[in-house]
């Protein structure tokens, strides 16, 4: 296989290096082509442009693959836990017990947010969307870090990770209380992650909520799964920020931002939007799929799709079997699941889904999950951004620990008007 592609331009013929991963993805390296050729490349929406090169996360979109630092997401989800999967992601390596002891307590010990922060919640009105807190709790919080910026962010890197992944945590389940003007609840020190969430989510002042283990491990897991994704679009808008030399705290509040769109993580709550309007609707199914299928209806089925998977999203399949599992556990049945499963069925019948390769992606089920244990609809993309802090904050590491990292700057196409002049306003129409 040659390792050079070649491109005939006006009469001349340029040679492009050939990259190849070590999964075997190929790509064509044009760092050179403007200085060689004058040309850019034009690629709408990135779908064919690779940003990076990243050691952390690997998908096969055709086959339905991702792993983490080359370990398959199924071993994760059925051996790991959501503290081990962020040491992976972040230090590229699953931690032996002194490393997994040290990061552990390292988060413990970072849990709490400074309580001056505590202000800055009383200034958000009720029903704030908890996605505009998280992001701008999460700049606020850096103020009570100076350290944050400059060479300093090196050295004290672990400690600026574990303090935004432990406390985006606390940030959101605050952020829950307050907007249901309930009493804050503090994390406790004998708890680790995801019973410490739930606890200061659901528990009272005067009486602890029950973790129930089938709980606790079916949220493990949802934060798990959605830890990272390679160059989705708010990891690529955490690098673009990071690509500045912009600190940790200020690129993950970026890509809060980013994951809130309808099309991205805000997805797990437009599914459970859209399953409610079915059932409430009384339909089937069936006209919503028709609906979805008409470009001019305005709708889409949600949580079906993907840009990389053109297969079934193994997090999707991963997270319908828990669906099944937790609620047999609590005794609950949700009409919600029986639709989505039907829609499921439905679709991938329908040949403008099978031709388009649209499958259900993480989205589809994560509601029924979240909405069993008692999260509401408004946090469901709060849990996406916990989950996939991890992710951020590696692919941060990745562009700090890289001596030749450049800033992140794409080129365009320009098609506006040309040859304008300037005309004073009184000779304006
Ligand atoms: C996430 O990138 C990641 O890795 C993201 C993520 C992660 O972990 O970070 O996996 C998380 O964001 C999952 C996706 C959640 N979003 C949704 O579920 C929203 C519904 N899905 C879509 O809108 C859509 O599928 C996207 C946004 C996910 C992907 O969009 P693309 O790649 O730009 O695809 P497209 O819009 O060009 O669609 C191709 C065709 C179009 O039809 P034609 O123009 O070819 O006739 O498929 C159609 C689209 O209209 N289509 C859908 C559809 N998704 C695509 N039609 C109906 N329902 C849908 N859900």
């Amino acid at each position: 296989m040659s390792n050079v592609a070649k491109l005939e331009l006006e009469g001349k013929v340029y040679e492009l290096p050939i990259v190849v991963g070590t999964e075997g993805e190929k790509a064509i390296d044009v760092s050179a082509l403007r200085s060689a050729t004058g040309h850019i490349t034009s690629d709408d929406g990135y779908g064919n442009t690779g940003s990076c090169n990243s050691a952390i996360t690997f998908i096969d979109g055709e086959k339905g693959i991702l792993r983490y630092r080359g370990i398959p997401i199924e071993e994760l989800a059925e051996q790991s836990t959501f503290v081990e999967a962020a040491y992976l992601l972040i230090y590229g390596h699953l931690p032996n017990s002194d490393e997994m002891k040290r990061f552990s307590d390292l988060l413990t010990k970072n849990e709490n947010i400074h309580e001056d922060m505590k202000h800055h919640f009383e200034g958000f009105p009720a029903n704030a969307h908890p996605m505009a807190i998280l992001s701008a709790m999460i700049n606020a919080s850096s103020c009570f870090y100076p350290g944050l910026m400059g060479p300093a962010n090196k050295a004290r890197f672990d400690i600026h990770a574990a303090r935004l992944i432990s406390q985006v945590r606390t940030i959101a389940a605050f952020s829950y209380r307050k907007s249901h003007g309930l009493p804050t609840i503090y994390p406790k020190r004998q708890y680790k992650y995801t019973a410490n969430f739930l606890h200061m989510m659901f528990s009272d002042i005067y009486e602890d909520y029950e973790l129930k283990p089938e709980v606790v491990k079916a949220l493990d897991l949802i934060f798990l799964l959605h830890a990272d994704h390679e160059q989705n679009c708010s990891t690529s808008t955490v690098r673009m920020v990071a690509s500045s030399q912009a600190n940790m705290f200020a690129s993950a509040a970026a890509g809060v931002c980013a994951l809130w769109g309808p099309l991205h993580g805000g997805a797990n709550q437009a599914v459970i939007e859209m399953l409610g309007q079915i059932h409430r609707s009384g339909d089937d199914g069936s006209r919503f799929i028709q609906a979805a299928k008409d470009k001019n209806s305005g709708q889409r089925l949600m949580g079906f799709g993907h840009r990389v998977y053109k297969n079934y999203d193994p997090r999707a399949r991963i997270i319908k079997k828990a669906c099944d599992e937790l609620l047999n556990s609590m005794h609950v049945t949700d009409p919600l699941l029986d639709i989505a499963k039907r829609l499921e069925e439905a679709a991938l019948k329908e040949s403008y889904f099978i031709e388009r390769k649209l499958y259900p992606n993480v989205d589809f089920y994560s509601g029924i999950i979240m909405r069993a244990i008692g999260i509401p609809t408004e946090m469901f993309t709060v849990i996406f951004a916990i989950g996939r802090m991890p992710g951020w904050i590696a692919n941060f590491k990745e562009i700090m620990d890289d001596p030749k990292a450049r800033i992140y700057r794409p080129r365009q196409v320009y098609v506006g008007p040309v040859g304008q002049r300037y005309t004073p306003i009184a000779q304006r129409k």
